[in-house]
């Protein structure tokens, strides 16, 4: 987490309830750090165990309430929804409703098999839907409640060998649209988050070289790297009730690289 002194404390999201997926690591962990900055109870889910407990640790050194992590997959439906009514009875009612896990695992076109494809669309688009549906009853009865799903710009670029996690991107646009339009009427918002290329451990020791980053530098407006803080920002910004007017949208942290 980088310093944050500088940027917004919102007062709607202290004693908030926040469920964040795949918050273990990369952008889920920068959002976990960030909504337990702003004194909301946070609770969040991964497969990867070990760096969820020590994110807890880490968080809970900083004398902010100390997260709830479950260890979960998030492609078995059944016991992701079991997680998230046992975080809810926990915690209270989630009002702000993360939908981060994903992966961006590449694969030629020519070996894709259904069962793979299968699994593609579970890892990046199925949980975001089941997510929802499990956690909106609550939210609306309470009036309120946002709902973020992280898309991609990728699925408005060409790249190639990212087929399926393209169209499971594009996907979560279409989902956010119609959630967006299902739930407006109760007061529940439901929001898409496109980032750009973030500097995630992953992607540095995955995908950075030279040739990339000057690519990278060239394609966006602003050439700076972009840091997981960016997008948690306009994450924090989407769950308070700053943006209580704001929903069916997608929302861009690229450095100006998509023009469209
Ligand atoms: N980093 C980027 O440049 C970038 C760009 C565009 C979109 N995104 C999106 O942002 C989100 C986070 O990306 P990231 O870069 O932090 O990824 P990451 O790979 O660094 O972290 C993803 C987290 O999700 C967890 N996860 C993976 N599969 C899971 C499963 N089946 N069940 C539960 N947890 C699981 C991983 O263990 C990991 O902690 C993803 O939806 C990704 O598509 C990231």
């Amino acid at each position: 987490m980088t310093d944050e002194t500088r940027y917004a404390i919102y007062p709607s999201l202290r004693d908030a309830v926040v469920l964040v997926s795949g918050g273990a690591s990369g952008l889920g962990a920068e959002f976990v750090a960030q909504f337990a900055a702003q004194g909301a109870r946070v609770a969040f889910v991964d497969v990867a165990a070990e760096a969820g407990e020590a994110l807890v640790a880490e968080v809970a050194e900083r004398d902010q309430p100390r997260p709830v992590f479950r260890a979960c997959d998030v492609r078995d439906l059944d016991a992701y929804r079991r997680v998230i009514a046992e975080i809810a009875a926990e915690l209270g009612d989630v009002q702000v409703l993360v939908n981060n896990a994903g992966s961006d695992t590449r694969h030629p076109v020519a070996e894709v098999e259904p069962r793979y494809w299968d699994e593609r669309m579970r890892v990046n688009l199925d949980h975001q839907f089941f997510a929802a549906q499990a956690v909106a009853p609550a939210m609306r009865a309470a009036g309120r409640g946002s709902i973020i799903n992280m898309g991609s710009i990728s699925a408005h670029v060409d790249l190639l060998d990212l087929t399926a996690y393209m169209t499971a991107k594009a996907g979560i646009e279409g989902l956010t649209r119609s959630l967006s339009r299902e739930y407006g009427p109760d007061g529940v918002r439901v929001n898409c988050v496109l980032p750009g290329w973030i500097m995630t451990p992953r992607q540095l020791e995955n995908w950075m070289t030279p040739e990339a980053d000057a690519h990278r530098a060239a394609a966006q407006a602003l050439p700076h790297r972009l840091e997981p803080g960016d997008v948690a920002r306009l994450v924090l910004w989407l769950a308070a009730d700053d943006s209580r007017s704001c929903t069916g949208q997608r929302w861009v942290v690229d450095g100006g690289w998509l023009h469209s």
